[in-house]
């Protein structure tokens, strides 16, 4: 008899907003989990061409400084203050996960493979949402929150400094992530019929 594939552990990841602070011990095993996640990742042709910088403490604190800074000469005076509060909450996180794709990579790729070349950047921009999900899902079982944010436009260019990051590196997600300090609200879902069809 094949028992039914388990799936709460897909019901409990949720974009977590109200994130905190986790102790340092964990820092060793996230390391791993991420480690893993990227290298057992699908990817097209296997050309692993995701690429990932990790954020703790005060490196965390000085993306969501500096993602404000940038923020705020453009946001309206209307929208300060709330932009300011959802920028805090997740300089408020643990940490900071940056997803990047290298750009050599897909140009390679491109090269290599030319009759494919008009699909290259979708695949690859599918293989870098299935590690942010893989390690989206990680975190989740192991009870730290996260959520999805793309600030690329405004911090890209001040990440290669800072970092001293390969302009290749074409900046895709943020990730915050951190203890679960508040409830996601209740998830709606569209109804599975017609979403779906099964042929037997
Ligand atoms: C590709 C993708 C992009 C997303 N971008 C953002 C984002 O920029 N900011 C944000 O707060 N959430 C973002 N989300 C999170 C979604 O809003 C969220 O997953 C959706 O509302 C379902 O909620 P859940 O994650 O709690 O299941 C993104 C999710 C995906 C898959």
């Amino acid at each position: 008899m094949v028992s039914c594939i388990e799936q709460d552990s897909l019901k409990n990841r949720r974009s977590i907003y109200g994130l905190g602070k986790l102790s340092p011990s964990i820092n060793g095993c996230l390391e791993d989990s991420i480690k893993s996640c990227l290298l057992h990742c699908p990817s097209p042709f296997n050309i692993q061409s995701a690429r990932i910088v990790i954020l703790l403490n005060k490196q965390h604190q000085l993306l969501w400084e500096k993602i404000w800074n940038n923020l705020k000469k453009i946001v309206s005076s209307q929208r300060q203050k709330a932009t300011k509060e959802k920028i805090d909450s997740f300089a408020n996180a643990y940490g900071t996960i940056l997803f990047f794709e290298d750009k050599s990579s897909l140009a390679e790729l491109k090269k290599q493979f030319p009759l494919y070349r008009k699909n290259m950047k979708a695949w690859t921009q599918q293989a870098n949402g299935m590690l942010q999900f893989m390690i989206w899902q990680i975190l989740a079982e192991n009870n730290i929150g996260a959520s999805l944010q793309h600030y690329n436009e405004i911090i890209q260019e001040d990440l290669y400094s800072m970092y001293n990051l390969s302009k290749n590196w074409e900046l895709v997600a943020q990730m915050p992530f951190g203890s679960i300090e508040k409830e996601p609200s209740e998830k709606t879902f569209l109804p599975l019929e017609g979403r779906i069809k099964i042929f037997k």
